[in-house]
C-alpha cells in the first residue's frame, strides 16, 4: 500500500489533493503548521482522523521533529506543498517565505536525505510543487518552458524559485528522486479568501467593491484544482525522476475579464437582478506586478493522457460552492482576510 506524506496538505490544493488521494487506496499523513488561513479552515483537523488518514500540526522548521516523523511513517512518496502562497502577504513580510519556502525545503530535504540513508526504497520519490510565477512575467506571445530561465519578480516567486534550485542540487549532489511541478493559478473550493477568485466571489455576494489591482489587463493561466490534483498524482505515477513538469491549461485571462466572468455568472444565478458588473473598481497597483504568466505544457501532454475540465463550468462550481460554505470561511472574516495588502 502507498504511504504518501503531504507537508501543508490543510491548505487549499493539499485539500483539494488528499481527497483525490483518498480515494485511491493508500495512506496519507499530512503535515501542516496550520498558518493564518488553516488554522481557521483546514478540512483534515486531527478529529477527522480516520484509519487511513493522520494528522500531525508540525513546522517544517523542526528539522528534528519532521526526520523523526518520516523515519517513523515510513512513506514511499512525498508531496512538499508547505509554503507562505500569498504573493501581497510577501510583500509585507518577506521574511517569513523565505523561512518556510527555502529554509523550510532545505528541512525537508535534509530529513529525506537522512531517511533515504537508512532504508533501501526503490520506489521512493519527493514530487516539489513549485510555481508557473518562477519564470516571472513573459512578454508578447511567447510561453515559457521547462528549461526556460527563472526571473522571479516577488518575494514569494524569488522563494520558490530558490526551493527549486536546492531540489535540483540535492537530485545532482545526493541523488535524491526528485520531480518539480510547475502549475499555473489554480481556483476552486477551499481557496483562502485573500486570493483573487475567492475575493471576488465573496465581495459580489455581499456587495462590496470588487477591487481590481491596476487597469486589469493582468493575464494568468487558470487551471481547476482537481484537474492540477489529477495531474500531480499523475506525475507522482509516471513522471520521470530529476524532470520539470509545467501544469497549465489553454485559458489565459485578464483579470478583468475574469472578475467579469464571475458577476456575470452571478448576474445569472442571483435572484436579486442586481447588476454585479457595477460594483467593479479600479485601485492602486500591486508593486513588482508580472504583467503575463504564459507556460508550454506539451511535455506534461505528450506523456500523459489530457483531461479537460470546462472553464465556465468549473467557475460557477466554485462559484456555487462559496455561496454554500460560508461556515468554511466565517472565521476569516473576523481577521480582515478580504482587506488589501501588498502596499508599501
Ligand atoms: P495555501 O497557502 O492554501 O496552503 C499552504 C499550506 O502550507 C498552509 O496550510 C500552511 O499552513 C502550510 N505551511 C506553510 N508554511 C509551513 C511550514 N513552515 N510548515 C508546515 N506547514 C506550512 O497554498 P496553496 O494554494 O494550497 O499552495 C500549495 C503549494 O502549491 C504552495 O507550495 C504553492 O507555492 C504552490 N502553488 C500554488 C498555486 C496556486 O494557484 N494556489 C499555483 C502553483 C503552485
Ligand atoms: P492572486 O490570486 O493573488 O494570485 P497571483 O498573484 O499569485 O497570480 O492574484 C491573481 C491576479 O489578480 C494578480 O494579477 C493580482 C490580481 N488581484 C486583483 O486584481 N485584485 C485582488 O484583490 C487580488 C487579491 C488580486
Amino acid at each position: 500500500m502507498q504511504r504518501i506524506l503531504i507537508t501543508g496538505g490543510s491548505g487549499f490544493i493539499g485539500t483539494n489533493l488528499i481527497q483525490s488521494l483518498l480515494k485511491n487506496k493508500c495512506i496519507v499523513l499530512n503535515i501542516d503548521k496550520l498558518d493564518h488561513t488553516s488554522k481557521f479552515t483546514n478540512l483534515f483537523h486531527p478529529s477527522n482522523d480516520k484509519n487511513n488518514y493522520i494528522f500531525k500540526k508540525l513546522d517544517i522548521l523542526e528539522t528534528k521533529k519532521l526526520s523523526s516523523l518520516i523515519n517513523n511513517f515510513k512513506p514511499n512518496l512525498i508531496f512538499h506543498l508547505a509554503a507562505e502562497s500569498h504573493v501581497d502577504n510577501s510583500i509585507n513580510n518577506p521574511k517569513v517565505f523565505i523561512e518556510s519556502n527555502i529554509v523550510g525545503t532545505f528541512s525537508l530535504l535534509e530529513s529525506v536525505r537522512g531517511y533515504l540513508s537508512k532504508n533501501n526504497l526503490k520506489n521512493f520519490r519527493l514530487i516539489n510543487i513549485s510555481t508557473d510565477e518562477v519564470y516571472g512575467s513573459i512578454v508578447g506571445k511567447k510561453k515559457a518552458f521547462e528549461n526556460s530561465f527563472y526571473n522571479p519578480s516577488s518575494p514569494y516567486s524569488a522563494s520558490k524559485a530558490s526551493s527549486v534550485h536546492l531540489c535540483n542540487a540535492w537530485v545532482k549532489t545526493f541523488d535524491l528522486p526528485i520531480i518539480n511541478t510547475f502549475s499555473a493559478n489554480n481556483f476552486g473550493p477551499y481557496q483562502s479568501p485573500e486570493k483573487l477568485i475567492p475575493k471576488i466571489i465573496i465581495n459580489a455576494i455581499n456587495k462590496n467593491d470588487l477591487e481590481i489591482y491596476g487597469d486589469g489587463k493582468n493575464i494568468r493561466n487558470w487551471i481547476f484544482v482537481k484537474d492540477n490534483a489529477e495531474k500531480l498524482i499523475s506525475i507522482s505515477k509516471r513522471g520521470t525522476l530529476g524532470e520539470n513538469y509545467n501544469i497549465g491549461t489553454n485559458i489565459y485571462k485578464n483579470n478583468l475579464e475574469i472578475v467579469t466572468d464571475i458577476c456575470n455568472i452571478l448576474n445569472l444565478i442571483q435572484k436579486d437582478k442586481f447588476n454585479y458588473n457595477t460594483l467593479i473598481k479600479f485601485v492602486k497597483d500591486r508593486p513588482g506586478h508580472d504583467l503575463r504568466y504564459a507556460i508550454n505544457t506539451e511535455k506534461y501532454e505528450l506523456i500523459f493522457k489530457k483531461k479537460v475540465y470546462d472553464f465556465q463550468k468549473s467557475l460557477k462550481q466554485t462559484i456555487l460552492w462559496y455561496k454554500n460554505n460560508y461556515r468554511w470561511y466565517q472565521k476569516l472574516l473576523n481577521n480582515n482576510i478580504l482587506s488589501r495588502k501588498g502596499l508599501i
